[in-house]
């Protein structure tokens, strides 16, 4: 039997999260509201254990600079480490990675006419970390291997809406061939609506966001054709972030098989199983969304 991705989830990766969790202050007046809001989500996951995620994220300067900007960057290793940002490395396990899996996602997705770059060797900064401490909170290690795909939406000029949704069509192809009997999610991470710098800084649009959750849900194509400039705009300059959360959502069963991704396949929408959105944590509008497919 082969692998299949059975489900989406989308969530903020704020780094004050990741804080409030590591030094056990999830209950304090500011946090209690979003943990009581996640929790629908950890209940969930509990009941739908993953045997692998594949969790698209950014790094922010910590595994890349300005030294080498990949634009898709596909993580085969067996093990990456949290990185030190500054503060020392978050105190969260060791993420184990799929090297059999992430081989053969590569080998597809590159014949797909993707040109994935390949990395062997990276820590995995908060945009990977604080998504694993909101679903799994603190377990000894992390409850399943992780396949890390780092996009740039940090240094310009970074991928399209369209280009994200035709790389998580072209997953979900890779994915389903892969000959082994693995229940897959995939994860989009980063945003909602935030911009940490300059005359904005503090921005958050709420009406945006929610429209931003509406369409991702029911009309991803055509989501997928939104210009960078709508999201820096409406959304912040890092409200950029939101557009991985489409490489997640083109992996869904009714976006595949669609050569043209203005058209729909003819499999149902996915079942919207949990949406949260709250304002604000830190600088950022936390929004976290869940996909069941039912292929
Ligand atoms: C914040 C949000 C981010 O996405 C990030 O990468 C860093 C900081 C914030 O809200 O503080
Ligand atoms: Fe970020």
């Amino acid at each position: 039997m082969s692998a299949r991705i059975t489900a989406s989830v989308f969530t903020s990766h704020v780094p004050a999260i990741g804080v409030a969790i590591d030094q056990g202050k999830t209950g304090e007046t500011y946090w209690q509201p979003l943990f009581a809001g996640f929790e629908p989500a950890r209940a969930w996951i509990r009941e739908n254990p993953p045997d692998a995620v594949i969790l698209v994220y950014n790094d922010h300067a910590n595994a890349f600079g300005l030294e080498m900007i990949p634009t898709f960057a596909l993580g085969l290793a067996a093990s990456y480490e949290p990185a030190d940002e500054g503060w020392g490395p978050r105190p969260v396990p060791t993420v184990h990675g799929h090297p059999e899996l992430a081989a053969h996602i590569a080998h597809s997705v590159i014949q797909q006419d993707f040109d994935l770059t390949l990395v062997n060797e990276m820590t995995v900064d908060h945009g990977l970390t604080v998504p694993l401490s909101i679903m799994f909170g603190q377990p000894p290690a992390w409850p399943c291997p992780v396949v890390p795909l780092a996009v740039n939406v940090v240094q310009y000029p970074v991928p399209s809406g369209r280009r994200c949704l035709q790389l998580g069509q072209a997953i979900r192809r890779a994915v389903e061939s892969f000959d082994n009997d693995l229940n897959v999610q995939i994860w989009g991470t980063g945003g909602m609506s935030h911009q940490l710098q300059g005359p904005r800084a503090g921005l958050i649009n709420q009406p945006w966001d929610k429209a931003f959750m509406d369409r991702l849900i029911a009309d991803p194509a055509g989501l997928a054709g939104m210009p960078h400039i709508d999201y820096v705009r409406e959304a912040g300059s890092e409200g950029i972030e939101l557009v991985m959360w489409l490489i997640a959502r083109g992996a869904m069963a009714d976006c595949a098989d669609v050569a043209d991704p203005a058209g729909r396949a003819d499999s149902a929408a996915p079942t919207v199983v949990h949406r949260l959105y709250h304002v604000p944590a830190s600088n950022t509008a936390v929004g976290q969304l869940i996909l069941e497919d039912h292929s």
